[in-house]
């Protein structure tokens, strides 16, 4: 998730007005800048690893000729946060500069195909195609526009992006694409603009134009042309008047980055899906060969390897242990060795617990793989393999979008080294491959069909002392995330554990209208469940159920019921599950009046053991 800026200006120089748009979209994220600009038909630029304050500081982003320019501020996707993969990108001429927001997906087929045509590449990015593509296709074409060389290109492109181009061939434009990844204009008398996002020009102007998929946009002084990537349609749109505030636009227009956030999933989910192959491939081919796998991780990571236990598992038949990274020097610091495996998940990177971790299990020569958010943090640095979990920043403290999307990789790699060791059978492979294609769509009918029904049931039970959250299989892991999530923002002591387990103990607590949340997929484990519900209405517990669309069993036994589409398996049942769990704490927290994103003694990223 990158911030991309481009302007246009009747009059004076673009390039401070370009870094000041940038810094408004750092949030997208800061792991290096770039600015390039047009002067007297020639191209200037300047770019760096780092934050952008970092960079001006050395570099002078200001000190660039030429009212016309692009830049970009990076989030690590395909290569490390380095100088040479930082945006702007170009071709061997250097003619032609891109930045751009997105993953193109079939980069490594494109670049394979222009490093044979004798094309040099610098950079690691799946980015650095695009120039070299629109070089080759005008060097095919001589008489082609610019622009139509830049259409023909990014017919080719498959994935996601939100493209500014300039190139000193054509030098008084700016031309902008989008699929996928957000674009937007913004126009006032003064010039014309494109952006990721709305904040990075609202100071500037609040007429703004949005891009839709499948669109190419020319800029030029005199305003904007729009036309259909595909077949040249043109397109007529009139501006429309934005009446947010700055710090509303940062966040969307929603009231926190923690609602904005489990919004977003659905895009998140898709990003996350179009993970390389050859990634996943790398990471199960260690999986493989291990000797015995520690999931290790904490919080919300910790809750994905819980699932993720399961799911390599059922689907695999490779055992592994999930632990809590705080724990595991203690636990298995003196039995880890060189045939360990660790796969340590944290969305930062950064967490204390689980790099102290995966540091004595390195020391004692185990394999350390790493699953992570945030590209070049300590844990990428220090893995033998990582991916990256394409979720975008987060900024909220709870996670919401980061968990969905390490839910997402996990399936995806226990279904790889399911196929690889042959364990299910086609029927089912392709059954499960299609309900993880289709989740994205999934989590959006939840977010759109039962968010109104959320707030009413967080209103109910706002006052309520406790809360339990209960699951069989792997929807333990799905009830230990949601009372994490309630706990942590809307301040409400809960208490998770397997429903089996409640006859054992915790059901004493159990009285008069105590709520009990019970996640209910259509399972196995399906028809105990309803045993264990019962076991809780006996004893006048509120049963709020999120089930499988027309479960009408469940359902008839529940207070408030919440439902997610029908027909998804089990080992993927945590990722749409969870979602209403994340809703019910942030209304929850609203409730009792509390600010979800910024939960008391709690920080994003704990950097203290
Ligand atoms: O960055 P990490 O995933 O390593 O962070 C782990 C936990 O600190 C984190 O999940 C924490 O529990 C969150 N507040 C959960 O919402």
């Amino acid at each position: 998730m990158c911030g991309i800026f481009g302007c246009i200006l009747k009059e004076g120089n673009a390039a401070p007005l370009i870094h000041s748009s940038l810094k408004r979209l750092e949030y997208r994220g800061y792991d290096s800048v770039g600015i390039a600009t047009i002067s007297d038909g020639k191209i200037f630029m300047k770019k760096d690893q780092g934050k952008i304050d970092e960079v001006h500081k050395i570099l002078n982003l200001d000190d660039l000729p030429g009212n016309l320019g692009i830049g970009h501020t990076r989030w690590a996707t395909h290569g490390a946060p380095l100088k040479v993969n930082s945006h702007p990108h170009t071709d061997c001429t250097g003619e032609i500069m891109v930045v751009h927001n997105g993953i193109v997906e079939n980069f490594m087929e494109l670049k394979a195909e222009l490093q044979n045509l004798g094309h040099t590449f610098v950079s690691k990015t799946d980015t650095e195609v695009i120039p070299h593509l629109i070089e080759e296709t005008l060097k095919n074409n001589p008489k082609l526009s610019f622009v139509s060389a830049i259409q023909e290109s990014i017919k080719r492109l498959e994935g996601s992006y939100a493209l500014a181009i300039i190139s000193s061939r054509d030098p008084d434009k700016i031309i902008c694409a989008r699929n996928e990844s957000p674009l937007v204009l913004g126009i006032n008398g003064k010039g014309v603009f494109c952006a990721s996002d709305i904040p990075a020009f609202l100071p500037i102007t609040n007429k703004a134009v949005m891009i839709n998929n499948g669109e190419l946009v020319i800029l030029t002084a005199q305003g904007y042309e729009i036309k259909k990537i595909s077949d040249s349609t043109p397109i007529t749109r009139e501006p429309i008047t934005i009446e947010w505030t700055a710090e509303m636009a940062v966040k969307q227009g929603y009231p926190h980055f923690m609602i904005k956030e489990i919004h977003e999933q659905p895009e998140t989910l898709r990003n996350t899906l179009r993970m390389q192959d050859h990634y996943l491939d790398l990471l199960t081919t260690f999986l493989d060969r291990a000797n015995e796998v520690f999931l290790v991780a904490c919080g919300t990571s910790y809750h994905a390897c819980l699932a993720a236990s399961y799911m390599f598992s059922k689907l695999a038949f490779l055992p592994t242990y999930p632990v809590y990274a705080s724990e595991f020097v203690e636990q298995h610091g003196k039995s880890v060795n060189i045939d360990s495996t660790i796969l340590a998940v944290s969305q930062s990177g950064e967490t204390a617990d689980t790099l102290a971790a995966v540091t004595c299990a390195q020391q004692r020569a185990a394999t350390i793989l790493g699953l992570t958010n945030v590209i070049g943090s300590t844990l990428t640095r220090i893995s033998r393999v990582y991916i990256g979990t394409q979720a975008g920043p987060e900024i909220g403290v709870a996670a919401t979008k980061t968990f969905t999307s390490q839910l997402s990789v996990l399936a995806q790699l226990a279904l790889k080294l399911s196929k690889k060791r042959g364990k299910i059978s086609q029927d089912e492979m392709d059954c499960l491959e299609e309900n993880l294609k289709k989740m994205p769509e999934d989590v959006e009918t939840i977010v759109r069909t039962q968010e109104e029904k959320i707030k009413q049931i967080a209103h109910k039970y706002k006052d309520s002392k406790v809360f339990f959250y209960l699951g069989r299989g792997i929807s333990t892991a799905t009830a230990y995330e949601g009372r994490l999530k309630l706990m942590e923002i809307a301040y409400i002591p809960s208490i998770a554990f397997p429903a089996g387990e409640s006859k054992h103990g915790p059901i004493s607590l159990v009285e008069n209208g105590f709520p009990v949340v019970f996640i209910c997929p259509r399972d196995d484990s399906h028809k105990t469940l309803i045993g264990n519900i019962m076991e809780m209405k006996a004893r006048g517990a509120h049963i709020i159920s999120v089930i499988e669309e027309g479960d009408e069993e469940i359902k008839a036994l529940s207070e408030e019921y919440i439902e997610v589409p029908k027909g998804i398996p089990s080992v993927l049942s945590p990722i749409p599950f969870v979602v209403p769990l994340q809703l019910l704490a942030y209304y929850t927290a609203l409730e009792k009046g509390l600010d979800p994103d910024m939960p008391r003694n709690l920080a994003k990223s704990v950097t203290v053991k």
